[in-house]
């Protein structure tokens, strides 16, 4: 990679390989049960930034590996998130119509198909990353601890239980304090939640491609560190554009966190307390892979993104 990297380009090339190994690793919509199988391809071709995977290729690619040869084995992080957005939008939980500029799951195949196609999703991903025939070449210490690393993620400390918090925490204080003990604690309750939901899953990603690209302890710890900055600046900036950026251009319902009352960073802190923190996640992560060469300028690339981004 040379100083003309361009986000832009790298996220639309990797998304397209990522699609591509997404179609050949699951079932076709035709395979019986073909309702749920049609239920599954709805949502997972109907767009996506496919930030995850893409980061698990990049974190490969930054300690030396050839990434491609891993596409079967990232693929599965998308199905786990795919899985995520669908149980989300369920009326149970946000109860949205709207998501990646199409109707929700539920809204086009019942509440019934939609559990049925999460539950199909992270059940799916877990079997294609513990298949020994997909990428033969990585070996089985390293498929098992990626494994590892996706239940972590996925469980009841991740994104399970960051969706459990997100829905059951009483809300945010009104009016919220503006500084002193109560405004830290208001912090470290959005983090708590935050961390879990969506920090969980982008750092395992990070991991998980690091760990299969061979890194070496220390450059996985760094690798860790840019995870976690970047997946709490992904969810910040998840709640800045919620406020900021229209239905069209996210493909999804915004303002709604204001309105019911969710821990959202600008509802908490102020929409420019919310850009410096995130900003300055972003900028933790950036020293944390400052030692990294040129082969670490997609993951430099990547966590400009997550902030500037307005889809
Ligand atoms: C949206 O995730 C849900 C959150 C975790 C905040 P993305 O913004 O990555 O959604 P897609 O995959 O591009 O649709
Ligand atoms: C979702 O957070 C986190 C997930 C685990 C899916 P949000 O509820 O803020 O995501 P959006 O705004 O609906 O995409
Ligand atoms: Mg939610
Ligand atoms: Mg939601
Ligand atoms: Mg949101």
């Amino acid at each position: 990679m040379d100083d003309r990297f361009s986000p832009a380009a790298y996220l639309d090339d990797r998304k397209a390989r990522v699609d591509k190994a997404l179609r050949e690793v699951l079932p076709g919509p035709e395979a019986p049960p073909a309702l749920l199988h049609q239920a599954i391809h709805y949502s997972l071709f109907a767009g996506g930034k496919r930030l995850r995977p893409i980061l698990a290729l990049a974190a490969a690619e930054a300690v030396g590996a050839e990434a491609d040869a891993l596409l079967p084995l990232v693929a599965p992080l998308e199905l786990i998130h795919t899985y995520s957005l669908i149980h989300d939008d369920l009326p149970a939980m946000d109860d949205d119509d709207l998501r990646r500029g199409i109707p929700t799951n539920h809204r086009v195949y019942g509440e019934d198909l939609a559990i049925l196609a999460g539950d199909a999703l992270q059940a799916l991903a877990f079997g294609l990353l513990a298949d020994p025939h997909r990428a033969p070449t990585i070996c089985p210490e390293a498929r098992l601890a990626a494994v590892y690393e996706l239940a972590v993620a996925s469980g009841s400390g991740g994104l399970v239980g960051g969706q459990v918090l997100d829905l059951r925490t009483p809300p945010p204080p009104e009016p919220t304090p503006s500084d002193g003990p109560e405004r830290a604690s208001a912090l470290a309750t959005l983090d708590g939640i935050h961390a879990r939901k969506t920090g969980a899953l982008i750092r395992a990603a990070v991991r998980i491609g690091a760990i299969l690209g061979g890194a070496t302890s220390a450059q996985l710890a760094a690798l860790s560190r840019y995870g976690e900055g970047i997946g709490l600046a992904f969810q910040i900036a998840d709640d800045l554009l919620d406020v900021d950026a229209t239905p069209e251009e996210m493909g999804k319902a915004t303002h709604k966190d204001g309105r019911h009352h969710k821990w959202a960073y600008p509802g908490v802190v102020g929409r420019e307390a919310s850009r410096t923190i995130a900003q300055r996640w972003i900028d933790g992560a950036l020293d944390a892979i400052g030692p990294f060469d040129e082969r670490a300028e997609p993951l430099r690339g990547l966590a400009r993104f997550i902030l500037d981004r307005r889809s």
